[in-house]
């Protein structure tokens, strides 16, 4: 694993993928800066050592460039959080924005515009990959909630890159899941959220071989309910996974590891705060 401890960046333009995928109020107010306080680390180190950095993120699932998630929303919360000013771009890839990033002088912060702005970003196309990596002369990858998704600025761009590090985020990580699954201790409780099956399998089943129990929340858990015979109305479902959720319980069973499933939920009459909810069992 290649990491920044000592390397020294005096001279160079690190382009840092961080996650700043922060929930907003309705006022376009931050209502958690945990993720942003999360790069403090990586950015000063790269600014302590005399580099300048260009941040690239993405904040939520925008359709085209819907302004609610411009990256112009975090600017201030960026700036109090690392105590500097940040400079913005309100263009990611381009003349413009590889101007502004070559104007970067050491110890300078520039914040590009949300990355999935275009579409090419989570279609990991590889002209936009390019055209990201002409912002700096190194690329550090510290998006650890993104850095499973094969996208440009994730994944590909990393290929136009001799200098390319994990960031101090990515690598506390790692070592503290390296820590749970090496300490001997057991038993190994994972948790594991989010929408689909269908981009964990190579997770779950990895994880088969080294925990004693799965706690399976979130979107998720209504391809279990629903592949063992439960009615989940119009919650989010993947139908061609049921049978695989299916077999996942026998293998599950077969390797000794417990999945646990909800056992109550929120049902409501609308997707909305002002809908009608009540808590049923699944
Ligand atoms: C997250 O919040 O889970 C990460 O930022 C990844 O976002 P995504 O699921 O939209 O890729």
């Amino acid at each position: 694993m290649l990491t920044i401890d000592n390397i020294n960046f005096s001279g160079e333009r690190a382009i840092i993928r961080a996650d700043f995928n922060v929930p907003f109020d309705n006022n376009q107010k931050i209502t958690d800066t945990s993720r942003i306080e999360a790069s403090k680390e990586t950015i000063n180190k790269v600014l302590s050592s005399g580099g300048s950095v260009v941040l690239l993120t993405h904040i939520g699932r925008p359709k085209k460039n819907n302004t609610d998630f411009s990256c112009k929303h975090i600017v201030n919360a960026l700036s109090k959080i690392i105590g500097r000013h940040i400079y913005f771009s309100p263009t990611t890839i381009g003349e413009q924005a590889e101007k502004r990033a070559r104007k970067l002088k050491s110890g300078e912060i520039l914040l590009m515009e949300n990355v999935r702005f275009y579409d090419e970003e989570t279609q990991g196309d590889i002209n936009f990959a390019r055209k990201l990596s002409k912002l700096g002369s190194v690329y550090i990858n510290d998006a650890f909630g993104s850095a499973h998704r094969n996208h440009s600025s994730t994944a590909v761009i990393a290929r136009f890159f001799k200098k390319k590090y994990l960031g101090k985020l990515i690598e506390k990580e790692l070592k503290s899941i390296d820590k749970v699954f090496n300490s001997g201790k057991k038993p190994i409780l994972a948790i594991l959220g989010g929408a689909k099956i269908s981009t964990k399998i190579n997770i779950i089943e990895s994880l088969f071989e080294r925990v004693d129990n799965i706690l399976i929340g979130g979107g998720m858990a209504y391809t279990f309910i629903k592949a063992q015979g439960g009615s989940i109305g119009d919650s989010i479902v993947e139908p061609d996974y049921c049978n695989y959720a299916l077999e996942l319980m026998e293998k599950a069973k077969r390797k000794g590891v417990t999945i646990h499933l909800p056992s109550d939920v929120i049902i409501a009459d609308s997707f909305s705060n002002m809908a009608n909810k009540k808590v049923c069992s699944i």
